[in-house]
């Protein structure tokens, strides 16, 4: 008898005898001899069965991708298989075959991936991502936990707006009207109050009639709050809460990174202090013609590294039509794909990069950063970028108005390097009656379901403050993604519910 066990820990199981259970990824054979890409979750390593072992052969001969079986063999060291070992397999036992298995190894569309997404998971890149986020996850909780901070769940039907009403998802809340939370943050505000240090993790929902490579309509949002926080202690704590969780991340997933093929050094380099900007440096700096000579540069070069694409693709083209061997052709093609995708993108990055110079030109203080002001000034930097104080009409009601320029607010947004962008939204809040109530008039806001909120400032208020950080966006930056659609095992986008 053997025991059951994992692929992880097979390199300490050499020359023992084991079980595992899982997925064929990929099988071939080869004369008396078949070769098995097996996963279990775990990991993946090459499962050998050989013909003087009839039974066992015999039973692999119709399983396709993904048939679900056991495998009982011998572990054996074999530098060449990842992992350092495979598995020399003397009996098989079959859960299920597949055929037919609808992701196949060769390049699938987007869309294609999409409705597919509850298969697509059991991709190694996908694999990979969820276990990254994962561990973002429980750095990110490990983070505040050990700093004091009590978890708070905060409710998700909510009375009312907290992130303007614009993005609302409006429920039947049996005859009253109600919405899914965009935030947590209100009702942390009142825990904030009572336990000085706490935080909350839970989806939000933000009806986001944007389709861009940053928005979904469903996220998960962790925000801390704390008593006593001003602005100055909320950058603080922003940079050594990132730092955290990228540190943590090179620690336990460099693997996973390499495997998605992360430049892990451009994570080293995260570690606090970050650069800091107020809005009005971060506008001067998008004015600045020195920047626009450096955006100018880079525009070239891309323009130039788009040519020697095209002529790769032209020199692939010429070996496709000279080879015959299916399987070389099939690696060319994939290939020649893979380059195409690469200058299309490249392609439309060009294009919109003269109109992007324009607008950091012609930007005029007062308006709200979009994505493309963020990726300008994020790739300006090697570690995240805090802006702070922006000006007081594009930010949210509950923002503390900044003695020093009252029309600017006591708030910061943590901007992701390599142009991810905003990851991190907060901010110190407005802790006087008075001035929120005149702040919530002017937004044109009934201050009446707001009253527990006020009631904050009639008893005992102090000065707080807090952020939220975007798990998918961390993913997206973290993982080096190009759309946050990979980020969640189930994206919600303007356009998609399904599966
Ligand atoms: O800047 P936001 O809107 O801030 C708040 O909701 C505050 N109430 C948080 C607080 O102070 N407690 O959102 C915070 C973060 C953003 O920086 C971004 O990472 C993420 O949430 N986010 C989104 N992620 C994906 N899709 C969307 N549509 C997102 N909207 C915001
Ligand atoms: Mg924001």
């Amino acid at each position: 008898m053997s025991t059951f066990s994992t692929v992880s820990l097979l390199p300490g199981l050499l020359n023992e005898t084991v079980t595992l259970r899982g997925w064929i990824r990929a099988i071939r054979s080869s004369g008396k001899i078949r070769f098995v890409e097996f996963r279990d979750g775990s990991g993946t390593c090459q499962c050998t069965v050989e013909a003087i072992h009839p039974e066992a052969f015999a039973a692999l001969e119709h399983c396709g991708q993904e048939t679900s079986l056991a495998v009982t063999g011998v572990v054996k060291a074999e530098p060449r298989s990842p992992g350092g070992v495979e598995v020399s397999v003397t009996d098989v036992s079959i859960y299920q075959i597949a055929e037919e298995y609808p992701i196949s190894r060769k390049e699938h569309g987007v869309d294609f991936l999409m409705q597919h997404r509850h298969l697509w998971l059991r991709s190694p890149r996908q694999e990979a991502i969820l276990r990254v986020r994962h561990r973002i996850i429980s750095a990110a909780r490990e983070f505040f936990d050990l700093d004091g901070f009590t978890l708070i769940d905060t409710p998700i039907f909510q009375p009312g707006a907290a992130e303007g009403a614009g993005t609302l998802f409006d429920v039947d809340y049996f005859g009253s009207p109600a919405y899914l939370a965009q935030t947590g943050q209100l009702y942390l505000e009142t825990a904030a109050m009572a336990m000085g240090k706490v935080y909350c993790f839970g989806p939000t929902f933000r009806a986001e009639k944007s389709k861009t490579r940053r928005h979904l309509t469903e996220f998960w949002m962790i925000e801390p709050e704390v008593a006593f926080y001003e602005l100055e202690d909320l950058e603080r704590l922003s940079e050594n809460f990132l730092s955290h969780i990228v540190q943590s991340v090179l620690q336990h997933n460099r693997a996973d990174l390499e495997a998605l093929g992360r430049d892990v050094s451009l994570l080293e380099t995260i570690q606090a202090p970050f650069p800091r900007l107020t809005y009005s440096e971060a506008v001067e700096l998008l004015h600045n013609p020195a920047l626009h000579e450096k955006l100018e540069q880079e525009l070239a070069a891309e323009q130039q590294r788009c040519k020697e694409l095209n002529q790769s693709i032209t020199d692939l083209e010429h070996q496709l039509s000279q080879v015959s061997k299916a399987w070389k052709v099939e690696k060319l093609k994939k290939e020649i794909q893979e380059l195409q995708d690469q200058v299309k993108e490249l392609e439309l990055w060009i294009s919109n990069q003269p109109a992007h110079i324009e607008d950091a030109k012609s930007f005029e203080w007062g308006h709200d950063f979009g994505g493309d002001e963020e990726t300008i000034l994020s790739k300006q930097f090697e570690r995240p970028l805090i802006v702070t104080e922006y000006p007081k009409e594009v930010k949210a009601f509950y923002m503390k108005e900044n003695e020093a320029d009252p029309r600017t607010v006591r708030n910061l947004d943590v901007l992701a390097p390599e142009g991810y962008g905003e990851i991190i939204g907060g901010s110190q809040r407005e802790d006087d009656l008075d001035k929120l109530l005149s702040r919530m008039q002017a937004e044109g806001m009934d201050p009446e379901p707001y009253q527990w909120y006020l009631d904050l400032r009639r008893y005992g208020s102090v000065p707080h403050g807090g952020f939220g950080l975007g798990i998918e966006r961390t993913v997206s930056w973290i993982c080096g993604l190009k759309h946050i659609r990979e980020t969640i095992p189930f994206p919600r986008l303007m356009g998609r519910m399904q599966p």
